[in-house]
């Protein structure tokens, strides 16, 4: 069988063929979470965990400009995506994105009013750290949304994104899986965050198993 090795941030060579993936779904995947979270929350102070190109806060902000998100993510290509992406939504005001890793925030405690992150949680070596961190950040009855691996990866055209691709991002993918760096997304199982989401301490907690998507809503 096949040894593949887990890596958590978006290698820089890969940053512009993963954007590319992400904004084929931004009309039916980002959306229709956009939409979620605006039907729950009309205001206050968001943390977007492993933000990538930051489609989803600026879906969320076009929205609801009461919103304001910083969004954080390992990659420093994808920020720079992020940053750019906002810029050009004209939501740089509302939104901030920075470097950074989710096991380690350099907030203090209790600042945030909600806590995101869409596809991350497949790839972390250490996601008891996060959901500690996530914890510890949000406000007493604040809320983190955890989708993974988000359907980002399952609704995308991949007759579409591969048409979209260079030869030169199509020669980094293939040598990525060549030496096993490029894992095949897996779902975690509900047994399986049970125990990360109580080593947390939260108590307050809602999960949703789909086919290719695990969604976590939790409060504290
Ligand atoms: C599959 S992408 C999802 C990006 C975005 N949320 C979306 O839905 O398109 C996962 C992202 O998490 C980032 N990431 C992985 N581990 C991280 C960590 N510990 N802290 C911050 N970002 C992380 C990766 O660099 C990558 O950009």
């Amino acid at each position: 069988m096949k040894q593949w090795i887990k890596i958590q941030r978006i290698p820089g060579v890969l940053a512009t063929s993963y954007e590319k993936a992400t904004r084929l779904v931004i009309n039916s995947y980002y959306s229709e979470v956009a939409d979620e979270i605006v039907s729950r929350f009309t205001s206050g102070k968001m943390l977007d965990l492993g933000t990538g190109p930051g489609y989803l806060p600026v879906e969320i902000v076009n929205r609801q400009p009461n919103i304001n998100i910083l969004g954080i993510d390992l990659s420093k290509k994808l920020i720079h995506m992020a940053q750019a992406n906002a810029a050009k939504a004209g939501l740089s005001d509302q939104l901030r994105f920075e470097v950074g890793n989710s096991a380690r925030l350099r907030f203090s405690d209790e600042v945030f009013d909600m806590v995101l992150s869409t596809g991350m949680l497949h790839s972390l070596k250490d996601p008891v750290g996060v959901f500690k961190e996530i914890y510890r950040v949000l406000k007493k009855g604040g809320q983190a949304w955890l989708f993974d691996p988000a359907k980002v990866a399952s609704d995308v055209d991949r007759v579409k994104w591969k048409a979209s691709l260079s030869i030169r991002e199509k020669f980094f993918l293939q040598l990525f899986k060549s030496f096993g760096l490029h894992k095949p997304i897996e779902t975690y199982r509900r047994d399986e965050v049970l125990p990360m989401i109580e080593a947390s301490g939260f108590k307050d907690f809602h999960i949703e198993e789909n086919e290719d998507e695990i969604r976590i809503k939790l409060k504290k």
